[in-house]
């Protein structure tokens, strides 16, 4: 059996005896907190925790493995319910045409976007692939991240989707990470299905997906509900099939517009619903009255120039609100969570306790995690940071550009990052 104690912890941060579902509205801003604490791990999961000043005796302190935090915080590690780190190439060309004046939009009538990455994916090799998803991986777990939701979408033939699939599954073998693959055939429409869209989502229903469900490559089903993209028709008759497969849905919905994405993911019981630029008061009202958990992704939002989602308005009204990285070439090429957490903060006028749980535990349950992490409770995975020294957890948001991450432990064990 192994045994690790973290004594002199200066803040034990969302520590929560039990956890049944994301923290909504009000107590969004409420983070759990123990200071001058310790934590005790056993064979990977969270054993025990408390004060220093009720620190208990221990028989035997030789098959113990200590770490002094001597002033520093402790926090579960980051869930990144929504990425495409799986990718090839960049696209810096189109951030520079962005910046000259052209929109993202025109920039994908053009074979950009999506497009462009498609093609790059589907000319790389599986190896290729992997090596650069792994490099991605170890860089968000240098940054705090432990758990992350990862997508197909830039494959849009069976074949290549498969492949990308495959590489998330390697990728479940070869990191410490906890992953979750989501199948985003729905993500865009190939040049060579322009005029016939119904056979390019036939193609995803009746071709891909039995084939996903069959090697068990994927938790979650996803659509890109979008003008030009996929109506929320389409969204629904994809969601309603992934189903029968046994996949939860997701949606990447009002993004540019607001075009039906929300209400489509929440009759369909969409696990998620993520993105939420162009969300209204009817959106808000028919989230109120769902299980699916809104989720901002404030990395797209910044990088793409989109205004902001209504965060504050989700909350004050008594919604949970997730935030994720959206890691992808296109519209938000960093998986920093850290950073996501400034953005929220400034943009969008979260308080960093809220922006902790948003990207924890309300994360956690968008990814369908939240039984196993997204906080210190007893029983769960040991999947936590230890900060650099520092006064508080403000901090993390208020020193945007650094990062605020010491070390990182994964199942219990200190994971190189170097
Ligand atoms: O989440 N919105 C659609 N999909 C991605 C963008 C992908 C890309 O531009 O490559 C997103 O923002
Ligand atoms: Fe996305």
């Amino acid at each position: 059996m192994s045994k690790l104690l973290i004594k002199n912890i200066k803040q034990l941060l969302q520590v929560r005896e039990e956890t049944s579902g994301p923290v909504k509205g009000k107590d969004m801003d409420v983070l759990p907190c123990i200071e001058n604490a310790w934590l005790a791990v056993e064979d990977g999961i969270i054993a025990d925790y408390g004060s220093m000043d009720d620190f208990p005796g221990i028989a035997d302190w030789s098959k113990l493995e200590i770490v002094e935090a001597d002033g520093r915080l402790v926090l579960p590690t980051w869930v990144d319910s929504h990425t495409h780190i799986v990718y090839a190439g960049s696209r810096e060309g189109e951030f520079t045409d962005r910046i000259k004046g052209l929109t993202y939009e025109e920039i994908a009538q053009k074979g950009g976007g999506i497009l462009n990455s498609a093609k790059k994916l589907q000319n790389a090799s599986e190896e290729e692939l992997l090596a650069s998803a792994l490099e991605r991986c170890n860089e968000i777990i240098s940054q705090g991240t432990g758990a992350v939701e990862i997508k197909s979408g830039y494959g849009l033939t069976t074949e290549a989707e498969l492949k990308m699939l495959r590489v998330i599954k390697r990728l479940k073998e070869l990191t410490p990470l906890t992953i979750k693959a989501t199948y985003l055939a729905a993500h865009a429409v190939p040049m060579e299905y322009k005029t016939q869209k119904d056979k390019y989502v036939d193609l995803i229903i009746n071709e891909t997906l039995p084939k996903v469900a069959e090697e068990k490559l994927a938790e979650f089903i996803d659509v890109f509900c979008e003008k030009n993209y996929f109506t929320p028709e389409e969204t629904e008759r994809v969601l309603e099939a992934g189903k029968k497969y046994g996949l939860v849905g997701k949606v990447h919905a009002e993004q540019m517009s607001n075009y039906g994405g929300v209400i489509t993911g929440v009759k369909c019981g969409a696990i998620s619903v993520d993105h939420l630029e162009y969300v209204e008061e009817k959106e808000i009202k028919a989230l109120l009255s769902s299980q699916t958990i809104p989720t901002i992704l404030p990395g797209a939002a910044f990088f793409v120039s989109l205004p902001n989602p209504p965060a504050r308005q989700m909350i004050d009204a008594g919604l949970p609100v997730a935030i994720a990285s959206d890691f992808n070439p296109g519209t938000s090429p960093s998986g920093n969570m850290n950073f996501m957490q400034s953005l929220s903060c400034v943009q969008y006028k979260m308080t960093p306790n809220e922006c902790v749980n948003a990207s924890t535990i309300n994360s956690a349950y968008a990814m369908n995690v939240g039984d196993s992490l997204g906080s210190i409770t007893i029983g769960k995975k040991a999947n936590f940071f230890i900060t650099k020294k520092m006064n508080n957890v403000d901090m993390i948001p208020y020193a945007f550009g650094s990062n605020p991450v010491e070390s990182v432990y994964l199942n219990g064990k200190k994971v190189s990052v170097k």
